[in-house]
């Protein structure tokens, strides 16, 4: 999967509101915030510092690691070079556009993520939700079998449904897992999974559909803005 929505990183404004670094920096505020909690400063004292295992060799902000890790002159030829090397299955995210995601399946993707990283890369990106029945009548009118996959936004069972009704192959997660991985770790990702999994199916059992393959755009009303 090769992202093409972050040639540079986003104005993170809560990042740099909150001095959220590599490593954590504890400041006078997380400490106050700590400090009426007795249970995390006993874990915190008591358990191995926190590292990420993935940036355990850098230190900064979150955009200065992009920036630093991301060439911003990404093209169409550099895709045509990546599908040339890679002969796995070639997924193009960051698609925000019908014609780029014509043109990423053109030039050899297999499937297109429609995302706009969460609202953190470029603000007032379009919403992903709202390209999809676009994107699906475009790649469906070309006889393109690649796959659509809807990310962005999806925080209950009921976003799932939604996409799939609207022609999404799938949907990915990005925050709902790690809310639940920070809740309860493993098995708080687990428990993520349950309740998307409970809420899909009470959503489909409300609809009268027992099959993901019975789902049709006629079970989403998008609300006109
Ligand atoms: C902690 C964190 C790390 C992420 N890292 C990446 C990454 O390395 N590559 C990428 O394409 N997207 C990354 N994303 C973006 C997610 O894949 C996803 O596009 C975004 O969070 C929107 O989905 P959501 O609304 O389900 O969170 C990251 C998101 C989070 C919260």
């Amino acid at each position: 999967m090769v992202t093409v929505d972050t040639a540079v990183a986003g104005a993170r404004l809560r990042d740099v509101r909150n001095g959220m670094t590599i490593p954590p920096a504890l400041t006078l505020k997380t400490v106050l915030d700590a400090s009426y909690r007795p249970a995390w400063w006993f874990n915190f004292l008591t358990h191995e510092p926190l590292t990420f295992a993935s940036l355990s060799r850098y230190t900064g902000t979150v955009a200065d690691l992009i920036n630093s890790m991301f060439d911003p002159t990404l093209t169409f030829e550099d895709l045509d070079w990546l599908r040339e090397t890679w002969k796995g299955k070639l997924v193009v995210k960051g698609i925000q556009t019908v014609e780029d995601a014509r043109k990423v399946v053109d030039h050899g993707a297999d499937g297109i993520v429609l995302s706009n990283h969460g609202g953190r890369q470029l603000d007032r990106a379009p919403i992903p939700f709202h390209l999809l029945p676009e994107v699906a009548a475009a790649l469906k009118a070309d006889n393109s079998e690649a796959a659509i996959i809807l990310d962005t936004g999806i925080m209950s069972g009921a976003d799932i449904v939604a996409a799939l009704a609207l022609g999404a192959d799938f949907t990915l997660i990005g925050r709902a897992y790690l809310y639940g991985l920070m809740a309860g770790g493993r098995a708080g990702v687990d428990r993520t999974l349950q309740i998307l999994e409970k809420d899909m199916a009470r959503t489909m059992a409300l609809l009268g559909v027992s099959k993901i393959s019975e789902l049709t755009p006629d079970h989403v009303r998008l609300l006109a803005r």
